[in-house]
């Protein structure tokens, strides 16, 4: 299949009225897009991304207007994430209604929810008329695409267009939280910074594995221990000193590295998110630096961990499940 990249919002929204596949630029990072209301649409999301079916999809949508139509309601707290940060990289899980297919869901009464604020895939939704369940566009448990060229590279041959909007801003999935009147629970950090959430909701408690066990659902892939992984070895480390021995190790940190520590050693590859500590742009080029580190052909990637603040977390969390 030929793979046609490109800005051409109507010829994408007719592909997906069809029931096919479309890859599209977000905010956060490119999706795979499908008519989140035909469900052989949305099996071939599963099929093409060699996605296990009991990994539930979020359903993009482009009003608040629309979310009677997919879910019961919104908890008060709920309620106040989505008026703070839609559209933007934060996806609410809400109790669902029967018009979306188990399949989006992986049989869960809940449905995942995002607004997204990139204005292609805002004005897609618009176009469509349609909820798009959405993935991130790569094959399961690779890096994230944040351009239009690594969705090529990974699904070119696979799918019809892709929806070409520039590089990603954010360049880290959205921020996923399950919010009733009782709690509200991180399910995957992501492009909403925790504090952000803390300062308009009160508790917010980190998901645990045992959070899942009586759904009998993996409801989080940011919950699987290998995830948002490179094809080289990675091995996450606290501070220089942890190094391993390798002939050739491609160094991936958010700081230039001190001379001191650089001289005597060669490292062939090296990747720096932002020489003045700003976690966002670090955030928004980590998966190309660590796709570039993956195509250095060096024996290993040794990724120094961020601070565990703000987005750091976020990247950290990213970098603990390529480590895995
Ligand atoms: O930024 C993003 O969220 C991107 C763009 C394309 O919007 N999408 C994305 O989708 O990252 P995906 O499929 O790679 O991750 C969806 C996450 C998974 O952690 C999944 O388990 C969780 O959302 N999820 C989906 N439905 C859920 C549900 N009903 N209950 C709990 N978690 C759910
Ligand atoms: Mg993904």
């Amino acid at each position: 299949m030929k793979c046609n990249i490109s800005q051409d919002v109507t010829a994408a929204a007719e592909l997906l009225h069809n029931g096919e596949l479309v890859a599209f630029a977000t905010e956060t990072v490119y999706g795979l897009g499908a008519n989140a209301l035909n469900p052989e649409a949305v099996a071939r999301i599963f099929e093409v991304k060699q996605r296990p079916h009991f990994d539930p999809l979020i359903v993009h949508i482009a009003t608040p207007e629309q979310l009677s139509e997919f879910t019961t309601g919104l908890s008060a707290p709920a309620q106040r994430l989505a008026e703070r940060f839609w559209p933007g990289p934060l996806t609410l899980v809400l109790p669902k209604r029967n018009v979306i297919p188990d399949l989006v869901t992986s049989g869960l009464d809940s449905v995942a929810i995002r607004i997204p604020a990139h204005p292609i895939a805002w004005e897609l939704l618009q176009v469509t008329g349609l909820p798009i369940a959405a993935p991130s566009a790569n094959k399961f448990g690779c890096l994230s695409p944040t351009l239009a060229q690594h969705v090529v590279e990974q699904l070119g041959d696979e799918i019809p267009m892709i929806l070409e909007g520039g590089p990603c801003q954010v360049g880290v999935e959205s921020t996923v939280i399950q919010c009733t009147e009782e709690s509200t629970i991180l399910l995957r950090p992501g492009g909403i910074a925790l504090e952000e959430i803390e300062s308009c909701v009160e508790t917010v408690r980190l998901a645990r594995i045992e959070d899942f066990a009586e759904t009998k659902s993996q409801v989080s892939p940011g919950m699987l221990p290998r995830h948002y992984a490179p094809g080289t070895r990675l091995f996450l480390i606290e501070k220089l000193e942890q190094l391993p021995t390798a002939e050739s190790i491609g160094v991936l940190s958010l700081y230039p590295l001190e001379e001191t520590i650089l001289s005597g050693r060669e490292f062939a590859a090296q990747e720096i998110l932002s020489p003045s500590g700003n976690l966002k742009t670090a955030a928004a080029k980590l998966f190309s630096a660590l796709r570039n580190l993956d195509q250095a052909s060096v024996e290993c990637i040794v990724a120094l961990r961020m601070p565990e603040t703000g987005l750091g977390r976020t990247i950290n969390n990213r970098l603990e499940r390529a480590a895995y």
